[in-house]
């Protein structure tokens, strides 16, 4: 075994460098994260350099801030790991370094615990394209043990930072973005409601004073789990900062011999949030998501939910299908109403075959119809739910997860995904139809918390995903938990959409997509055109901006097609064409958010890959408080190259607009650097406008 007194690894990308230290072999440190260092930096004098002082009131030596703190080593905050023994005892570790393997730049460290036999292994894989760490822990222990907090690797949060940004949400209001100041002490945010939710996105951003979409340095970190997490911010009394993610506490319960955290996707840049956005959004592209057939483009979908609910008549069902294939729509999703009894929500979940009284021949005729039309046929299922009143629940009450006193949620109970009899059923039930059925995609819905929080349950979900998906290769799906209440990376390796939210109100939609943007990118994030009066919030808002906010990313229809007049049609079809026409160069390429210095506009460029053209969505969300509109500065642009814009919807404007602004009327070049310094002048808007800017680069 190696005893050096200290040891270093370094990983690079080529924006940013991470420096681990270890002192007496014991667990290291990250001792830099931030711009990539010169090759001739001397990692031994980083060490000395991060060395502290030790002050009066202090224990004699300053415990380190590994990626797993020891409550051993007399850390003065929150531990990294909590470990009790088959009894209950609490075990005391005091690991010491075994091995490593470097690849490239892919790092692997064991550290090993002699006297209690356990290894703590930490894997950092670097995406260098994509300025990317992925950071992961896992525990192996000789006797069985109680594992009651595990943390992904620790990071150090910057001292140059007044706050950090997180998520909140709620069902029609998701990726919420708030400020929560830095102070001293330690703020916990747990998810126990057993799934991503809707309530606590896995992320945090952690800019760095003044930072902004564009400039200053910034972190951000996703863990990537679908069952709950457990996240800590904390300021030391010493004045360091920490951040850990992992699984929510009490998750795992059982006596193990290893466990692993979940992915911690951690990046770092200094040209503000929005090179974080391109990092996480290029790694989801590249390494997380994978499509059945990359070539394919993301066709529009035409998804009948808000149009009939729970009325499911076939003959209503085929006209609506034709008029959503004469606007555009390429795939038709039938949603919740179409299986066993399923008039409302009070019933029938858990028995997945046709209703025979809506359906008296299978779905084939629709089908049938919906091929004609040129269309693909997704269906919708909720596999993880069960119905007290359904045929499933009558023969395997013993299938529920939780208590029997349990309160119910959308009049509907969850089954235990853990047990290897509800996998196998649900399998087959689902293989069923997918056999049956020409069936390009399924809508995957969750509509409840979880009554206890269960890993195990979630390693269940994702063991039926992978069989389901090895066994029908070519279909697609949809995560979708009541709108965004399952999205995530790790969902995302098994799914190719994210249903971000039931909004579909085009206002609320825009920020929500803004700030989910800081993570997933235009051709997973599902947007749909709902009906004109809004279903969720009550407002009407303009066609044009409800079919352009929905063009901006995975496009599709929600409405009934029977309300759309000749106007609505005229729009729709545009919006459907363009996004038809732009679709192979959207999605590979990068949504970055504007700063707009107009508190009521919102606003982001979606950039080609090959920085070869651009769009920028920026959308009047209310009114403003000056009378003229302020210039919006783009972004992500070259300096020095020039771009030929254009204002593809001045007929927009505001009736009070009588002035002349030149993207009224005519296109114009300018360089990257003037449109990113100065802006654009726009036309006067109305509350619910969207912008459309095209640019080309010269
Ligand atoms: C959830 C989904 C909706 C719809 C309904 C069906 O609420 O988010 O889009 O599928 O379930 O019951």
């Amino acid at each position: 075994m190696i005893h050096p007194e200290y040891q270093q690894w370094r990983l690079d990308t080529p924006q940013q460098s991470l420096v681990l230290s270890s002192e007496n072999a014991a667990l290291p440190t990250v001792i830099y994260w931030g711009s990539s260092l010169p090759a001739a930096e001397d990692l031994t004098a980083l060490m000395q350099m991060a060395t502290y002082d030790i002050n009066g009131g202090s224990l004699d030596q300053i415990a380190p801030l590994s990626v797993c703190p020891q409550a051993s080593e007399g850390f003065p905050g929150q531990a990294g790991m909590a470990l009790r023994d088959a009894q209950g005892k609490a075990l005391w570790t005091n690991f010491c370094f075994k091995e490593q393997t470097l690849h490239e730049n892919d790092l692997v460290l064991r550290f090993h615990d002699e006297n209690l036999g356990i290894t703590y292994q930490l894997d950092i894989v670097t995406d260098t394209a994509n300025n990317l760490f992925t950071l992961s822990a896992k525990l192996f222990s000789d006797p069985a043990i109680y594992i009651d907090w595990l943390a992904a690797p620790v990071l150090p949060a910057p001292q140059n930072s007044d706050h950090t940004l997180e998520f909140s949400g709620r069902w029609c209001g998701e990726f919420q973005l708030n400020i929560a100041p830095w102070s001293a002490g330690c703020r916990l945010r747990e998810n126990l409601l057993g799934r991503t939710s809707h309530e606590h996105f896995p992320g945090l951003i952690m800019p760095t004073t003044n930072a902004d979409n564009n400039s200053g340095s910034a972190y951000g970190l996703h863990y990537g789990f679908s069952g709950g997490h457990k996240m800590l911010t904390e300021e030391l009394s010493d004045g360091r900062r920490q951040v850990q993610f992992g699984h929510p506490t009490q998750s795992d319960r059982k006596l193990t011999n290893s466990f692993e955290t979940a992915p911690l996707y951690a990046s770092y840049s200094a040209v503000g949030l929005n090179g974080l956005a391109r990092s996480f959004q290029g790694h989801l592209r590249s390494a997380i998501v994978n499509f059945p057939d990359a070539n394919k483009p993301r066709p529009v979908h035409y998804n009948c939910w808000e149009a009939v609910y729970f009325d499911h008549d076939i003959d209503v069902l085929k006209d609506i299908a034709a008029r959503a294939a004469s606007i555009g729509a390429e795939r038709f999703v039938l949603d919740d109403g179409w299986f066993k009894k399923r008039h409302n929500d009070l019933s029938s979940l858990g028995d997945w075959v046709v209703d025979k009284a809506k359906f008296p021949q299978g779905l084939h005729p629709l089908i049938q119809h919906i091929h004609s039309l040129q269309m693909g046929f997704g269906l919708w299922f909720e596999p993880e739910m069960v119905s007290e009143d359904s045929d499933l629940y009558r023969s395997h009450p013993d299938w529920v997860l939780g208590p029997l006193h349990q309160v119910q949620g959308r009049q509907q109970l969850v089954l235990n995904m853990s047990l290897l009899d509800v996998q196998n059923y649900l399998f087959t039930q689902i293989s069923t139809l997918l056999s049956e059925y020409p069936i390009e995609y399924i809508k995957w819905d969750h509509n409840r918390v979880l009554p206890v929080v269960d890993a195990a349950q979630t390693q269940g979900v994702y063991s039926l995903l992978d069989r389901l998906r090895i066994a029908h290769p070519n279909v697609e799906i949809e995560s979708c938990s009541s709108g965004g209440g399952r999205a995530d990376f790790e969902i995302l390796k098994r799914t190719h959409r994210l249903w971000l939210s039931d909004s579909n109100d085009a206002l609320e939609r825009f920020w929500m997509q803004n700030n989910a943007a800081l993570f997933f990118p235009s051709e997973v994030t599902g947007s749909h055109i709902g009906p004109a009066h809004c279903h969720t919030s009550g407002r009407e808002l303009p066609i044009a901006f409800r079919a352009w906010v929905a063009a901006s990313r995975h496009m599709g229809f929600e409405m009934d097609p029977r309300e759309l007049s000749d106007v609505d049609i005229t729009i729709i079809k545009e919006a459907a064409d363009w996004y038809k026409a732009n679709r192979h160069w959207l999605h590979n390429g990068f949504i970055q958010r504007l700063d707009c210095d107009d508190k009521a506009v919102l606003g982001e460029i979606q950039l080609a890959a090959d920085d070869s053209q651009f769009v920028a969505f920026i959308a009047q969300m209310e009114v403003s408080a000056q009378t003229l509109p302020r210039p919006v500065r783009l972004c992500g642009l070259e300096t020095d190259s020039m771009y030929n814009i254009s204002l593809r919807n001045p007929q927009d404007r505001a009736p009070t607009s009588r002035g002349a602004p030149v993207l009224k009327e005519h296109n114009i070049t300018l360089s990257g650097q003037y449109l990113m310094q100065r802006g654009i002048s726009l036309p006067v808007a109305f509350p619910a406008t969207l912008w459309i800017i095209e640019g080309i680069k010269a």
